[in-house]
């Protein structure tokens, strides 16, 4: 509703919103989130460029009203005062937590205190990080197990285990009559903008990228979870970061492709240089490489987002490290990249590393400890002293060219 108020001892006008901004997803389910546009780092590693949400989700049954997760510390002022324009959050009779990170539960002490009725529904796991992180008392919590239904009256809420997506006490509900998976942070985006996932052009990407991050290192997880669902009659996915998928089979059939590890023709090419030695030599593979017909991704890891890099190591079948020696090792950033490459899991199958040293080198010794038992085959390395030569130029070509059939025979 838009109102137009006159404020004449000032002599002007000014426009006041009075919007309601009530999102109702489906009969009696409703948004009450709330958007962090300004939040530009999550979990002190990740960059957020476009801010994120932090879903939640109030289903009125007729006898029970139900919040499904809650939001981000410090937004519970927000929290209360959507979930007021629905209802009193003094109403509440179940709060389920999906998951146990603050994000999502954050606000669960808030609620429990202001309202001494709410029970707690989370798995087992979950029941005792309620405890250990948020001091819920026991007798508050309703622990479910995998299947189990609760009728909220002419509702009903399923609850499906999803362990290690990301968290060892994740779950999933569903809601059968109205077929809304809420997925928690599975299916999700950094994102504060749009609230369907229509309404963003570039959603993939961003997911994408969310995959990355937070689910690559739990694929075959993710897929046990896949096959889960796959016989739901799921009409609304909604997850609890960024848009609500009301075109399910976009993303249903992303979440395929990245569970199996499908990788395509790229690599991608990380490098940081002092005095552009290793530059040089990285420029020459990425070059090889496109004239192979390879993509690439190219990141100098001095001005890079990491979550750029992640966002490309999902579907890239190889990547290329470059690093100059420094003190004995390599330069610090490409420790911290290769370290997190590590971590991340990606399902890359091929590496080539390249490096510039100026007298004892190490460099490239001290990379292929970090990657060692990764799975992907290190399918060469070069280590020059300087600038490359004529004849380290040759092999670098040499061997890229060598990567680039690799990768483009390598489905
Ligand atoms: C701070 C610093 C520390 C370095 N430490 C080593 C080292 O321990 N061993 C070595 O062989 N070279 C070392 N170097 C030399 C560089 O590895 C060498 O200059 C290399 O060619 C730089 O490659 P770049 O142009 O890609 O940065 C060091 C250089 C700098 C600036
Ligand atoms: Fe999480
Ligand atoms: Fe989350």
């Amino acid at each position: 509703m838009l109102r137009l108020y006159s404020i004449s001892n000032y002599g002007i006008m000014v426009f006041k919103m009075e919007w309601r901004n009530i999102l109702e997803i489906s009969d009696g389910v409703y948004w009450v989130g709330v958007k962090d546009w300004d939040r530009r780092l999550f979990d002190s590693l990740i960059p957020l460029p476009k801010g994120t949400s932090y879903n939640a989700y109030l289903v009125i049954g007729d006898n029970w009203k139900v919040l499904v997760d809650t939001v981000n510390p410090g937004f519970e002022a927000e929290l209360h005062s959507r979930i007021s324009r629905i209802i009193d959050p003094e109403e509440i009779d179940y709060i389920v937590m999906n998951h146990a990170e603050p994000d999502h539960a954050g606000a669960i002490p808030y609620l429990m205190r202001i309202n001494d009725k709410a029970k707690l529904v989370t798995t087992p796991r979950g029941a005792k990080m309620a405890q250990t992180y948020y001091s819920v008392d026991e007798k508050r919590i309703v622990t479910v197990t995998d299947q189990e239904r609760i009728s909220i009256g002419g509702k009903t809420l399923r609850f499906i285990e999803a362990p290690m997506l990301h968290w060892p006490e994740t779950m999933f509900t569903y809601l059968e009559e109205d077929g809304i998976l809420f997925s928690c942070d599975f299916f999700g985006s950094h994102l504060a903008a749009g609230f369907f996932d229509d309404e963003v052009e570039d959603l993939l990407v961003h997911a994408q990228r969310y995959w990355g991050e937070i689910m690559m290192p739990f694929r075959s997880m993710g897929g046990k979870a896949l096959e889960k669902i796959k016989d739901l009659n799921i009409r609304v996915i909604a997850p609890s970061h960024g848009p609500i998928h009301r075109n399910i089979r976009r993303i249903l059939d992303a979440y395929q492709g990245w569970v199996r590890g499908d990788t395509k023709s790229k690599a991608s090419i990380i490098y940081v240089s002092m005095w552009r030695h290793t530059e040089s030599m990285i420029q020459l593979a990425a070059e090889t490489l496109m004239a192979e017909g390879v993509n690439v991704a190219i990141y100098n890891l001095t001005v890079s987002d990491i979550g750029d890099l992640v966002k490309d190591l999902v579907d890239s079948r190889a990547i290329v490290i470059g690093a100059p020696t420094v003190l004995g090792g390599a330069h610090p950033l490409a420790v911290y990249a290769s370290y997190l490459i590590k971590a991340l899991r990606p399902p890359l199958r091929y590496m080539l590393l390249l490096s510039s040293y100026g007298w004892g080198g190490g460099a490239i010794r001290h990379l292929r400890g970090i990657l060692e038992g990764t799975g992907s085959e290190i399918v060469g390395s070069i280590e020059v002293n300087g600038p490359p030569s004529a004849d380290d130029m040759n092999r670098i070509i040499e061997l890229s060219r060598t990567l680039a059939q690799k990768i483009k025979g390598g489905e």
